[in-house]
């Protein structure tokens, strides 16, 4: 089978998924986005373009797809919610063997959307060297006396530079990293790992914080069930599938 490059107007067609808000004015959408309509953001994380090449390059047969379906996805968001800001919270690029892809997959998905804010992400240093491309730690949206401060979570020192900086009474940290992912089971056989959104609480320099964690984009590495922590606890859990957003009790 011939490997053809397709551009944004060829990419397949993606179902709009369901989505429920998880916090006011702030939706969960079943394909693993993040939208925030006053503040007309939309925020991903661990898109890892590029997943399935370097695991051939190290010698694998499997997976051999997944890019194309990660670009259809986020065409399909960008269509649904016409963003004023798309946040990509690391993990851009899966790592060195695919920049050049990469780099087209951006390029026209960045058409899409006034302005893409690239947050760097521990997988994406060789990405991060293309010269034309403008990468943060992270980034601030504000609004009343409510902030959203996102960042990888690989490195800990530029979010809690930005949270000490913030005069906000109510902060948000969303970030990636993690892929968190909760084990589904109908008590008859079934059983699924479904990636998840968790709210943790916590405290950054002596600040309390409410911490979003965001299923990863990629269909795969989808990681796996996290427990409280030092830092924070796990307040809530929803299983995001495009069929469904479930609350987990
Ligand atoms: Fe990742």
């Amino acid at each position: 089978m011939k490997r053809t490059d397709k551009k944004s107007t060829e990419v397949p067609s993606i179902p709009e998924a369901a989505s429920l808000e998880v916090s006011p004015g702030v939706s969960l959408d079943g394909h693993r986005a993040l939208w925030h309509a006053g503040q007309g953001w939309l925020a991903v994380a661990d898109l890892h373009l590029g997943y399935a090449r370097r695991r051939q390059e190290l010698g694998g047969l499997w997976p051999d797809w997944g890019d194309e379906q990660v670009e259809a996805t986020m065409v399909a968001l960008l269509r649904k919610y016409q963003p004023e800001r798309l946040i990509l919270c690391g993990d851009i690029a899966d790592g060195a063997a695919s920049v050049r892809e990469t780099r087209e997959i951006l390029s026209r998905l960045s058409v899409l959307v006034p302005q893409t804010i690239y947050v760097r992400g521990n997988h994406d240093r060789k990405l991060a060297s293309v010269e034309e491309m403008t990468w943060v730690e992270t980034h601030s949206e504000r609004a009343d006396s409510e902030e959203w401060i996102f960042f990888h979570g690989d490195r800990l020192t530029p979010l809690i530079e930005a949270v000490e900086d913030s005069t906000s009474e109510r902060i948000h940290t969303v970030q990636g990293h993690i892929h968190p992912a909760v084990r589904l089971d109908d008590g008859a056989g079934t059983r699924s790992s479904v990636p998840a959104l968790l709210e943790r609480t916590g405290s950054v320099s002596g600040k309390a914080v409410t911490n979003w964690v965001m299923p990863a984009f990629t269909q795969w590495s989808s990681g796996g069930a996290v427990a409280d922590c030092a830092a924070y606890s796990v307040q809530r859990t929803w299983a995001c599938h495009p069929k469904a957003v479930l609350p987990v009790v």
